[in-house]
């Protein structure tokens, strides 16, 4: 299976991800296409209120697992939130759709690579140990 680095291989988390990609490209769709600004609007809104619900799983599940690391992780999430946020500031100006795409997928990415992979590498690990433990085997 080819595995892509922004992969994490936790469906919810992937299904998430995926999901906030479309969101991009409905904004790209939406600046390009002379959808007007309260449109835009819209769909600037939606995807905030998307990535604050996938935060927030996170941020319980970090804490609900114990994850060591949770601490960093919860502070880059405001980090994140607030790079998006910035960009988004930007659409309905005169930045292109697709530039404003392209920024939001990379800080999106970036911030799967390198910070939600790890999170997930810990999952697997966790209830792989879990099932030895109750005797399901792996
Ligand atoms: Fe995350
Ligand atoms: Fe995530």
């Amino acid at each position: 299976m080819t595995h892509q680095a922004t992969q994490t291989d936790i469906e919810t988390i992937d299904r998430d991800h995926q999901r906030f990609h479309t969101l991009i490209d409905q904004i790209q769709a939406g600046v390009d296409g002379g959808l007007g600004a309260a449109g835009i609007a819209r769909c600037q809104q939606r995807l905030l209120v998307f990535l604050d619900g996938h935060i927030a799983f996170e941020n319980r599940l970090m804490r609900e697992i114990g994850y060591p690391i949770a601490f960093t992780h919860i502070e880059e999430h405001a980090a994140f939130r607030d790079r998006v946020s910035t960009v988004l500031a930007e659409a309905g100006k005169t930045v292109s759709g697709a530039n404003i795409a392209k920024l939001l997928k990379k800080i999106h990415d970036h911030h799967t690579k390198y910070f939600d992979s790890v999170l997930c590498y810990y999952l697997t690990d966790k209830y792989a140990l879990e099932a030895v433990e109750n005797g399901l085997g792996i």
